[in-house]
């Protein structure tokens, strides 16, 4: 009898790890929902261009703040690659605010940039 409980009791805890590490994994690779129509086609790296030049450029050129120079399409590429760009410009939790010590980006303009990264970062 003793046994059994043993048993029992030893399944009812892995049952429960495995549970928690699961909520635990989904709480920790968060689902970034998006209302965002990107079906536009066509948008290149010159659409966004003027955003960076505008917002950006200021602190993200040679030798630029982060080690990013948003002069070049190749930093530009690679922060979006990493999730930075768009972790940034959204204020999303665990990445600094950008554009630094200015307002956040317009709405038009996130979407634009965030459309260019999900229709592949084209030059
Ligand atoms: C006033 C200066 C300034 C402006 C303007 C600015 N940045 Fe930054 N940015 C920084 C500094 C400084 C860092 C690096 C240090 C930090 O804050 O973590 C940085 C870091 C970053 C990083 C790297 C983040 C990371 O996780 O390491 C990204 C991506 C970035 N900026 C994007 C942008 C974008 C996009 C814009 C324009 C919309 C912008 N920044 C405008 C100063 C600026």
């Amino acid at each position: 009898m003793k046994k059994i409980f043993f048993l029992a009791a030893t399944v009812a805890i892995t049952s429960a790890a495995c549970k928690s590490s699961k909520e635990v994994s989904k709480t920790e690779t968060p689902v970034v929902k998006s209302t965002v129509d990107c079906s536009v086609s066509g948008l290149t790296y010159a659409a966004i261009k003027p955003i960076l030049e505008k917002h950006c450029n200021n602190c993200h050129s040679d030798g630029g703040a982060g080690g990013l120079d948003f002069t070049v399409f190749a930093d530009v590429k690679k922060a979006a690659q990493k999730g930075e760009l768009l972790g940034t410009i959204k204020h999303e939790r665990g990445f600094p605010r950008m554009p630094a010590n200015e307002l956040q980006l317009e709405q038009a303009s996130i979407d634009k940039i965030e459309c260019w990264i999900k229709n592949g970062m084209k030059e």
